[in-house]
């Protein structure tokens, strides 16, 4: 396997989300889209269109039993990922998987470290990571030009689809959970999760949800998600010691806005000779310029095969690897802990010491 020969790809799963990836291995130069895999063999045979390269079939094992799949990518319903990402890591394939990683803990966990025993790229698909907006907010936070963060606050609200099966934080805060994860230095580990979450329409499950997530240092990151509201909002707001971000996606002249404007908290001692130990302490408000980043365009989808590809190539950890599905998956499992213990703040389950060596 060299760099110019493309890497082959299975994708396991074509119903909505599927398509969007298979679209994405065949136009990239790194892969090669051998074969899709669906239950549902007809559906896997009009997603390829007719393609006489591409095998469309109802039967994994045939799949993973192949040489020339290097990799699978799985686009199934998240209780089917446990089961299908160990069997493709047991037949030595590298495996991306959807968000959430899976549908609690200690499945994620699992997986995490099938992946480590077996020396294969675990990979998480957190499309939003890979948009340029989020990178660029990533690299802003990084070169310190937001200094401390203070505050995130980010709202996903729009009227959506009440899902069967999962509740709205399940449905919609992976995404914010993982953007946050990729943001924050060192991921996210919030010190504790509170969550609130109501059901006016009595459907059985929350449909309106708040997620308040405390972070180490005395900042704190807000979520909120909802499929009742109608207007669309998706915005989040990045709350700096030196620069405050707005991301609002919806806005694409200016997705993202960078303000240099903020509250420094000045200490100073009053009568230093007389009472040394007394200070008051100023506030003093900083206006400078609002500005747009200039953001490149393409597919976040295209980013993230080809993190894939590369993570594998170089036999590295992918940018939102295993262990960073994991962390999102456990600050939804003590959201739904919190919600049972009637918004109570609920500790988030710690990685293991095992996990740790693979970030
Ligand atoms: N990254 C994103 O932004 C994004 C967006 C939407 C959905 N997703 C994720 O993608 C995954 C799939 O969601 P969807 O909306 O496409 O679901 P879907 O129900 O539309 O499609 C799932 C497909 O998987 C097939 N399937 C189920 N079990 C299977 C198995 N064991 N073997 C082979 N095929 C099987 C089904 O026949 C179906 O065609 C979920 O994890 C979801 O959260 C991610």
């Amino acid at each position: 396997m060299t760099a110019q020969t493309p890497l082959g790809v299975a994708v396991v799963g074509a119903g909505y989300w599927g398509p969007n990836l298979i679209r994405n291995f065949r136009n990239a130069p790194d892969w090669r889209l051998v074969a899709v895999v669906d239950l549902d063999l007809v559906r896997a045979q009009e997603v390829i269109g007719g393609s006489a390269e591409v095998l469309a079939t109802s039967d994994l094992d045939e799949v993973l039993a192949r040489e020339d799949v290097d990799a699978v990518a799985i686009a199934t319903p998240a209780g089917t990922h446990r089961a299908l990402v160990e069997r493709a890591l047991r037949a030595g394939k590298h495996v991306l998987v959807e968000k959430p990683l899976a549908d609690d803990v200690g499945s994620g966990r699992s997986m995490v470290e099938s992946a480590r025993a077996n020396d294969l790229v675990l990979m998480a698909d957190h499309t939003y990571c890979y948009t340029p907006v989020v990178q660029k907010i990533r690299e802003l936070v990084e070169d310190g030009s937001l200094g401390d963060i203070l505050f995130i606050d980010s709202v996903r609200i729009n009227l959506g689809l009440v899902q069967p099966d999962v509740d709205v934080f399940w449905d919609l805060a992976p995404h914010d959970l993982s953007i946050l994860d990729f943001i924050l230095p060192g991921g996210l580990r919030p010190t504790g999760v509170a969550a609130h979450g109501a059901d006016p329409l009595r459907a059985g499950k929350a449909c309106v949800g708040y997620l308040t997530l405390p972070l180490e240092g005395g900042a704190m990151a807000h979520v909120h998600v909802n499929w009742l509201s109608p207007t669309k909002i998706r915005q989040m707001v990045i709350g700096g010691s030196r620069r405050t971000l707005v991301w609002d996606d919806l806005n694409p002249q200016q997705r993202l806005s960078v303000f240099d404007r903020g509250v420094d908290l000045v200490q100073q001692s009053v009568d230093q000779i007389e009472r040394a130990d007394r200070a008051a302490a100023t506030i003093s408000y900083r206006l400078g310029d609002t500005w747009a980043p200039a953001l490149p365009e393409y597919e976040a989808l295209s980013r993230m095969v080809g993190e894939f590809a590369g993570a594998i190539r170089e036999g590295r950890t992918p940018r939102t690897d295993g262990a960073s599905g994991l962390r999102v998956l456990s600050v939804l499992e003590a959201a739904q802990a919190s919600l049972r213990a009637r918004g109570a703040l609920v500790e988030v389950a710690a990685e293991t010491p095992t996990l740790e060596l693979i970030r």
